[in-house]
């Protein structure tokens, strides 16, 4: 059984972000997977720090990125890029926590543009040996698409539980 772990990137309680990546999860656990959610908002990270090796839960974090064979990465878009809170993540895992490991991309944006944060979070992990797959899931004016954690227009959420469940299949296949 492929393991899943989703990662958000928003320190708020009432995350967009979050909210959507339930959903990828939901399908990715419907698909067969075991999932998981780290919530960055909720964990102790300080800023990354070159010269100190375990810091806050930094070792236990990079750990459920090590065994999880599919991550689902979200973001809101921040100044037309990802957040301080998911760059703060990635600083701390490298090719040893993502080496055959389907990457999924989600970003949330308050107003119409997401392409660059994706962009920007596909180099990246790209960078650190992840599969990223193609399919990818932007949300533009991301409050009023999603409501009480769930999504208004049903084209939007089939596409983000699609991530979801082709995180899984690839996540499968890197696990043969
Ligand atoms: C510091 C900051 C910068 C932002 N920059 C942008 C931006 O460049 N473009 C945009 O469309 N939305 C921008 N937003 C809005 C967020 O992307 C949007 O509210 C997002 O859905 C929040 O996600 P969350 O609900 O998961 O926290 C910004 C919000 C904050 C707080």
């Amino acid at each position: 059984m492929a393991r899943i772990v989703a990662i958000s990137g928003s320190r708020r309680e009432a995350s967009t972000t979050k909210a959507a990546l339930r959903v990828a999860l939901e399908a990715a656990a419907d698909a067969g997977a075991e999932t998981d959610l780290i919530d960055l908002g909720a964990v102790d990270l300080p800023l990354y720090h070159p010269d100190e090796d375990d810091q806050g839960d930094s070792e236990r974090l990079k750990r459920r990125v090590r065994e999880a064979d599919g991550v689902l990465a979200g973001t809101p878009v921040y100044r037309g890029s990802y957040s301080s809170t998911f760059k703060n993540f990635h600083d701390f895992c490298g090719s040893h926590e993502y080496e055959d490991t389907a990457v999924g991309l989600l970003a949330t944006a308050g107003g119409g543009s997401y392409g660059g944060t994706l962009e920007h979070l596909r180099s990246t992990f790209r960078n650190v040996h992840a599969w990223v797959v193609p399919h990818e899931v932007g949300i533009r004016g991301a409050s009023s698409e999603i409501d009480d954690g769930r999504f208004r227009d049903d084209d939007l959420r089939k596409r983000t539980e699609r991530l979801g469940r082709i995180v899984t299949e690839h996540a499968e296949r890197l696990r043969e």
